[in-house]
């Protein structure tokens, strides 16, 4: 099926479900050129400054936070539920010792309006360019959510995660309407 365009904020409700069940790939793209896909699972889709905006929580400790800092576009990619593994992949490998198309048969495919690339497989592509960013700043996070997930005590990997707020420059999909 050939992809269309996405009116914003038509499917939000999906993309987030999607979202919510893991089935997205973020895919930042650094100085070299090449892109990485990772796993996400939590974002946040929004209307700010007159602008559809996704929201990207990436923690620093990612190979994708330093292809973040490096360019200021990004793709946001979601996937029906056909593609569990390779999201289990993306979500478990880095891209520092892992060629992840190569190993999960997905294919980098270039934006339409950006450089950095989107993937052919996904039912709904996201291109975003960043207008913000913020790191956390655990001394305003609920003790309850720190004890959680930002003890590095327990997991060396849990610090504080960077938002990336997208302008949402392009959105497209494959849909099938019920
Ligand atoms: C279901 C799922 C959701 C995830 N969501 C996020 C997320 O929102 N932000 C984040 O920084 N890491 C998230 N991760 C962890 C990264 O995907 C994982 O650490 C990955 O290996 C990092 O890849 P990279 O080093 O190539 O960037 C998630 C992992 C899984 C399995």
């Amino acid at each position: 099926m050939e992809k269309q365009k996405i009116e914003f904020p038509k499917y939000t409700t999906e993309m987030l479900e999607i979202l919510k069940k893991g089935r997205v790939l973020l895919v930042g793209q650094g100085k070299d050129g090449k892109p990485n896909p990772m796993t996400i699972a939590w974002g946040s889709i929004m209307f700010s400054w007159n602008k559809p905006i996704f929201v990207a929580m990436v923690r620093s400790s990612r190979y994708t936070y330093k292809l973040m800092e490096e360019c200021d576009t990004f793709t946001v990619n979601f996937f029906d539920e056909s593609y569990s593994e390779a999201m289990k992949f993306c979500g478990t490998k880095s891209g520092r010792d892992h060629d992840k198309w190569k190993e999960t048969n997905l294919t980098p495919v270039k934006g339409k309006s950006i450089d950095t690339a989107a993937i052919k497989e996904a039912m709904i592509n996201m291109e975003c360019k960043t207008v913000y960013k913020d790191e956390m700043n655990l001394d305003f996070l609920e003790k309850a959510i720190i004890d959680q997930k930002y003890d590095i005590n327990v997991n060396p990997e849990n610090v504080p995660h960077t938002f990336y707020f997208g302008e949402i420059v392009d959105l497209y999909g494959a849909i099938s309407e019920k």
